[in-house]
């Protein structure tokens, strides 16, 4: 038997102000396009406080999410929708795990270019769920 085409999906991908500050946004691009990975929106822009507590709502009550959205909402970051074919996963594998010393081996995102947890260069939603809920969020005119 044939194997199916895997199922097209998009992702929500924040080049983090970290990676913004470091001049890796093309780095990162190019390792999304290389992958096969396409961009069907990109915005550059400081996060709004209210996006950054609607994203990261799930980790409220956690004790570094003080930090996480006075991070995130530091300097500009970019914003990408990415889609492909089982785009949620495919830039998980790209990003590397969270901690990038513990986690992200070589080769990854996070993996090469990182050293802390928060200060992660990027995110990559985690679900075909998550994704659509931060799409809406991100870029409500999609
Ligand atoms: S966890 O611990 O399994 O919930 O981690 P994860 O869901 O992968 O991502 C948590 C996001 O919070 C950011 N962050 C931290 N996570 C864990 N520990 C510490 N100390 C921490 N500080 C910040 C982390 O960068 C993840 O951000 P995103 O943007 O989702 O990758």
């Amino acid at each position: 038997m044939t194997e199916q085409p895997a199922t097209q999906e998009r992702t929500l991908v924040l080049i983090k102000p970290d990676a913004v500050a470091r001049g890796y946004v093309g780095e990162i691009l190019a390792r999304i396009e290389r992958k096969g990975l396409r961009l069907a929106a990109l915005e550059l822009k400081v996060a709004p406080n209210e996006v950054a507590q609607q994203h990261y709502a799930e980790h409220e009550g956690r004790p570094f999410y003080p930090s996480l959205l006075e991070f995130i909402t530091s300097g500009p970051l970019v914003a990408a929708v990415v889609e492909g074919p089982r785009a949620v996963a495919a830039f998980r594998q790209l990003a590397g795990g969270t901690d990038p010393v513990e986690k992200a081996i070589p080769g990854t995102i996070r993996g090469d270019f990182g050293l802390e947890t928060q200060e992660n260069l990027v995110h990559g939603s985690d679900s075909v769920e998550s994704a659509e809920r931060e799409i809406a969020l991100w870029f409500p005119a999609l």
